[in-house]
This record gives C-alpha cells, sequence and structure tokens, in this order.
C-alpha cells in the first residue's frame, strides 16, 4: 500500500499566515501539522509516500525532504493549481500505479493515527474506505447520508442543506478503481474535482464504499480556532521536561517543556505549554496551551491558549489570549505620546484590540 499526501491548495482561512507559508507547516506543539500526517503513515506500516505539493512546494520540500527522517520514501508530484482532491488523484497516477492507497490530507489532524483504519481496509478490501464524524457545522465539509444498515446512499461536497452531521474526514482508502472515477466525474460549482464526487461515483457504479464512524478527535486544521484546539490537545499529551535555562525567580507549574538554549527569567509558566530552542522570556507569564516557537522574545507580557511563530517578537503586551501569530512579527509598546495603536499589518490580518485599553 501507498499513500498519497495532499500538501497544495491555497490556505484561505489561515491568512495571513498563509501568505508567506503553508498551511500544512502551521506549528502544532511546536511542529509542523503535516509531521503528525507523515508519522501515522509511518507508524501504519506504509513507506512509499507520494506528496502533491503546489505553490509552497518548496517550503514542503525544504521541511520534509527525502523522507528518510521519518522512515518513508518521498516522492513529490507538482500539481500546478489546486484543482481538487479528485485532480491531485488524477495527477499521482503515475506514482500510485495499481496500488491500493490511502489519500491523507495534509492538514489534517487525527488522534491514534491511521492503524485502524488501514486494518480494517485489509479485512474487507473495498474500493473506497471512508471515515466519517459528527460535526455541528456539516456545511464545512463533504457530508454523507447512510441508510440504517450504515450504507453509504449519497455523498455531497459542502452541501447548503446537509442531509446529515457526518462529515468525511480527510483520511480515505483506495483501490486502483478510485482512477476510473477521477476521471469520469466533471468539476463542481466552485471548479475542483471533489473526491466526494468521485466516492459518489463509486457509490453508483456499484463499487464497494465502506463507511466507518470515527468517535476519536479529529480536526481540519484549515482555520485558526481548529489550530488552537489541536494544539491543546496535543500539548496535553506532552510529557514535559526542563532542558534550558531557568533562573530562580521563575515559577514552573505543570508540564512545560522547555527546549535546550532556551532562557526563562522573572517569569512564571503554566502548563501545558512548549517553549522552543533559543526562546528567551523576562517577567512575563505564560499561561497554559501556548506553543512558542524557537527564537521568539516575550518581554513584560502575558501571553495563554495561544501559538506563536519562530522569530518573533512580544514586549509590554498585557495580555495575549486565543492567538496565532506569525515568524518574526513584533509587537512592542508606542514608543512616544499621543498614547495609540501603530500597525504595520500583513493583508488578511485580524486584530481584535481590548477596549479597556483602547
Ligand atoms: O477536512 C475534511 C474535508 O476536506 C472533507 O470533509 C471534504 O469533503 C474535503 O473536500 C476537504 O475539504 P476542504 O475544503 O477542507 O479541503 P481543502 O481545500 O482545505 O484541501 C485539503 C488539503 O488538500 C489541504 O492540505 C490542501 C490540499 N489540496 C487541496 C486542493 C483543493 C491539494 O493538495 N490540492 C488541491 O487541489
Amino acid at each position: 500500500m501507498k499513500a498519497l499526501v495532499l500538501s497544495g491548495g491555497s490556505g484561505t482561512r489561515l491568512r495571513p499566515i498563509t501568505h508567506t507559508s503553508a498551511k500544512q507547516l502551521v506549528p502544532v506543539a511546536n511542529k509542523p501539522v503535516l509531521m503528525y500526517g507523515l508519522e501515522s503513515i509511518a507508524d501504519a506500516g506504509i513507506t512509499d509516500v507520494g506528496i502533491v505539493v503546489g505553490t509552497t512546494s518548496r517550503e514542503i520540500v525544504e521541511a520534509v525532504g527525502d523522507g528518510s527522517d521519518f522512515g518513508l520514501t518521498v516522492t513529490y508530484i507538482r500539481q500546478p493549481e489546486p484543482l481538487g482532491l479528485a485532480h491531485a488523484v488524477l495527477i499521482a497516477r503515475d506514482f500510485l500505479g495499481d496500488d491500493d492507497f490511502v489519500m491523507y490530507l495534509g492538514d489534517n489532524f487525527i488522534v491514534g493515527g491511521i492503524v485502524p483504519i488501514v486494518k480494517e481496509f485489509e479485512a474487507n478490501r473495498p474500493d473506497a474506505q471512508i471515515l466519517l464524524t459528527r460535526v455541528s457545522d456539516p456545511k464545512s465539509f463533504g457530508v454523507a447520508e447512510l441508510d440504517e444498515h450504515g450504507k453509504v446512499l449519497r455523498l455531497e461536497e459542502k452541501p447548503q442543506s446537509p442531509r446529515s452531521d457526518l462529515a468525511l474526514v480527510g483520511v480515505y482508502i483506495f483501490t486502483a478503481r478510485v482512477h476510473t472515477a477521477v476521471r469520469r466525474i466533471q468539476p463542481s460549482g466552485r471548479g475542483e474535482l471533489e473526491i466526494t464526487d468521485a466516492i459518489q461515483w463509486l457509490v453508483d457504479n456499484d463499487c464497494a464504499v465502506q463507511a466507518t464512524p470515527i468517535s476519536g478527535y479529529w480536526k481540519d486544521t484549515g482555520n485558526v480556532a481548529d489550530m488552537l484546539e489541536v494544539n491543546r490537545l496535543v500539548l496535553e499529551t506532552l510529557p514535559g521536561g526542563l532542558a534550558g535555562r531557568i533562573d530562580a525567580e521563575s515559577e514552573i507549574v505543570g508540564r512545560v517543556t522547555v527546549s535546550a538554549g532556551a532562557e526563562i527569567s522573572g517569569s512564571r509558566i503554566v502548563g501545558p505549554v512548549i517553549i522552543g530552542a533559543g526562546v528567551r522570556i523576562v517577567n512575563s507569564y505564560i499561561g497554559p496551551f501556548t506553543s512558542i516557537a524557537e527564537d521568539c522574545r516575550i518581554v513584560d507580557s502575558e501571553i495563554e491558549f495561544s501559538i506563536i511563530l519562530r522569530g518573533s517578537s512580544i514586549e509590554g503586551v498585557r495580555r495575549i489570549e486565543s492567538s496565532l501569530i506569525g515568524r518574526n512579527v513584533e509587537v512592542t509598546p508606542s514608543p512616544r505620546a499621543p498614547r495609540a495603536h501603530r500597525f504595520v499589518l500583513g493583508d488578511h490580518s485580524r486584530v481584535q484590540i481590548s477596549s479597556d485599553h483602547g
């Protein structure tokens, strides 16, 4: 069995972060989302992996390389435009050959990995194995309608009037029959070749499509709220460990990971928290569910339930919550009167000012 990992696309809901970097590389607990997917593919015993890449290919190739860090052999498949998940299958035909394959969306996060689903596929070998989970906002997903025996009747991509609250999770397993399906379908209203339509084609053409409900945790990390939620969840599983320098005036509470080369002085850190290499934290409070990536500088500030990407500097801000802050960002007090907010914000930035300080 092979794996096809989709890491192209545009990531509009994570702008402005995704103006400059791939959404699959936004870190969760200081490790890119994509890496968790690659690890779970390796855990399932799959070694031959194709990664579909688009405009952010350079960055993805830089992060994943030849895959040997994960025990994988990686082939990159260039998708000139994000024309849909089924289009990605279409262009990966040479790589996939006639093998069965797991298709894994690079921005999806599945707790517990994919070993159970691969085993289930191997036991029955349907033409398509899909995973379903109940969601509160089915309009944002592919949605499945099942009969009373759990057989798939109909699949619809982001329907206006969903027939159920069962969303398709971004991990699918296919036999080579899917290659016929992706050639038979037409682009959807949003101009994409939808994998949902390809699976519907399999249903309509008497192929075996097996739907497995999952109760475990799954998130599509396409938006900031989900990203913060996955970060919270992963941080809760980390054992903690203090490798950096922590002075006597600092207090560390709960499971906190301080990487080698980080320095903490006069600060209170309440876990679960991860602090990357080369980070300096001075006279600050870092609260639960916060990940601070390498080389950040946090001075006289309070931060909680947030993700800060590498090289950012935050000074004199009380307090930051529920935030995703990009790379090399600077947040500092304005230097002189009048007391005012001064911004240099990238396109599609979102800032919420606390009215107390307005
Ligand atoms: O997350 C689950 C959902 O994923 C399913 O419920 C939907 O049925 C499925 O269509 C998909 O919906 P999204 O709108 O979330 O897909 P998105 O455009 O975010 O793309 C998913 C991943 O695939 C992402 O890592 C980008 C990559 N991609 C996407 C497209 C459209 C590609 O590599 N090439 C593409 O052409």
